[in-house]
């Protein structure tokens, strides 16, 4: 039974003090939840963001790193920075790290590499672009980028990752993937995981992402193969996103 995952990316949003307050929402609300809670500040907010969930369930992620472990890199993050401040897990080689970033599938496998190397568990995000959707590629596509990160690392590698499906289409767009949709892609997922290695790809957590919010949460969740969401906009107020978090549990 893979337990649900319900990841805030704040993205490049916030302050201290909006940092603290959304934390402090999310204590106030969360009731138990059955599932996994994860957020995912800027780096600058990880230090004040740590000591806020201290004690909670709420468990920390970066949004990206490098995948050097240290050295003369200039502006970047390194894993063993993000250990050493309490992250667990790493938002890896989201699409708009992909678009605006210049990160290929070649960059993203080294990050991947890195996060494992360092004991982070990387979130790493996979989705078809609408023009990919349109030309009827979005499986090619989606198998693309993950045979990048199997090939590379293997698919036991993928016992300490989950795996985000975010349509590029339905990403702060308000334009969500339907519930049969998502389930289409990730059942691919899936069975492409699971024609290498059916234990891995059972226990294999996969999230959606893209326009998620408490009205459509419930639906997407409830298909077979999507384990939780990755959740952008809505994970900026506390209220929708401790709904997305019941509707998970
Ligand atoms: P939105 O929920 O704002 O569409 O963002 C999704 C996302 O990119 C999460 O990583």
């Amino acid at each position: 039974m893979r337990q649900k995952m319900v990841a805030g990316n704040w993205k490049m949003n916030g302050t201290t003090n909006s940092a603290r307050e959304l934390i402090s929402g999310i204590k106030a609300g969360l009731d138990g939840p059955s599932a996994e809670v994860v957020v995912c500040p800027p780096f600058v907010y990880i230090p004040t963001v740590a000591t806020e969930i201290a004690g909670s369930a709420i468990k920390l992620a970066a949004q990206n790193m490098c995948d050097k472990d240290v050295g003369a890199f200039t502006g970047e993050i390194s894993g063993p920075m993000l250990k050493d401040s309490g992250c667990e897990y790493v938002i890896l080689a989201h699409s708009e790290r992909r678009a605006m970033f210049g990160e290929t599938d070649e960059v993203a496998a080294r990050k991947y590499a890195a996060a494992l190397n360092n004991n982070l568990k990387p979130i790493f995000c996979i989705g078809e672009t609408l023009g990919e959707r349109e030309q009827d590629i979005t499986e090619d596509v989606i198998a693309r980028q993950i045979d990048a990160i199997i090939n590379a690392e293997g698919v036991a590698s993928l016992a300490n990752a989950v795996i985000a499906y975010e349509p590029v289409w339905a990403i702060g767009t308000g334009k969500t993937a339907t519930p049969d949709q998502a389930q289409n892609v990730h059942a691919f997922i899936r069975q492409r995981v699971a024609n290498l290695d059916a234990g891995i790809a059972e226990s294999l957590r996969i999230l959606y992402g893209g326009s998620m919010n408490p009205g459509n949460a419930a639906d997407l969740i409830a298909q077979p193969d999507i384990d939780g969401g990755l959740i952008g906009g809505a994970s900026l107020k506390a209220d929708d996103f401790l709904a997305i978090i019941n509707a998970a549990g």
